[in-house]
């Protein structure tokens, strides 16, 4: 049997990281899991219970009342988040958090939190992670580096259909400004923002179909396993 390694895909918000994750995480039989789902469970969670984020800086212990764990889905064949017990997939996609998750990420004391939950996640190695940060905090020894992009428009039209097919309500122009509002914001925060780690490969898809990609970034994780 190969050695199992750890893979961190990073990259700006609604550029496919989850799809492509997903994808290498069932091809090689890994865990996929999507750290962005993680802040924004926590985000659904202090909207539904009325709490501040200065109530978190003030009192981090608040944190420890939310559980979040992933569940396969045999039907779909992936994994949906839940939050204390219960599937918030939907929920977490939809504007309401979208709107928010971008500053409860910026919370030292959420990140804290978090990174240590991801840091737990990834120590059998055999994992698939995406995020912002995966490569630089998470998984700084990650044996597989990928930090993808595309043009904020595709991004946003992605984001448009994905909602719509998921039957929630969408408006191509309000994604598109959160889109960027996102990519400033997550590029920019004193804690660990977004930024490509020195040792990762850059997969630009804006003219990429994600069979096109997934086939790619796959070459890459074979390669990396047959030589670990
Ligand atoms: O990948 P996503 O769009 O679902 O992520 C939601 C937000 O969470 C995004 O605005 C940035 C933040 N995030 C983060 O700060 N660090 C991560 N590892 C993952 C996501």
């Amino acid at each position: 049997m190969p050695n199992k390694i750890n893979i961190a895909i990073d990259g700006h918000s609604s550029c496919g990281k989850g799809t492509l994750a997903k994808n290498i995480a069932k091809e090689l039989g890994y865990m996929f899991i999507d750290s962005g789902a993680m802040y924004r469970a926590v985000t659904l969670y202090l909207l539904e219970n009325e709490i501040s984020l200065d109530e978190v800086e003030q009192n981090p212990g608040l944190l420890l009342d939310i559980d979040i764990d992933f569940r396969l889905d045999p039907m779909k064949g992936f994994y949906n988040t839940f939050l204390n017990g219960e599937s918030v997939e939907g929920e977490i996609r939809g504007m309401r958090v979208s709107k928010w998750v971008s500053e409860v990420s910026a919370v030292k004391q959420i990140r804290e939190f978090l990174v240590n939950k991801q840091k737990h996640m990834g120590a059998e190695k055999g994992v698939v992670m995406d995020g912002r940060d995966i490569g630089t905090v998470v998984f700084p020894d990650a044996e597989l580096k990928i930090f993808m992009t595309a043009e904020p428009m595709v991004r946003a039209k992605r984001r448009y259909l994905e909602l719509k097919s998921n039957n929630v309500a969408a408006d191509l122009q309000e994604i598109y400004e959160n889109v960027l509002h996102r990519d400033r914001f997550d590029s920019t925060r004193e804690i660990s923002p977004l930024m490509q780690a020195p040792d990762a490969i850059v997969l630009n898809n804006t003219e990429m179909t994600r069979e096109e990609q997934a086939r790619i970034a796959l070459t890459w994780a074979k390669g990396v396993i047959m030589a670990s």
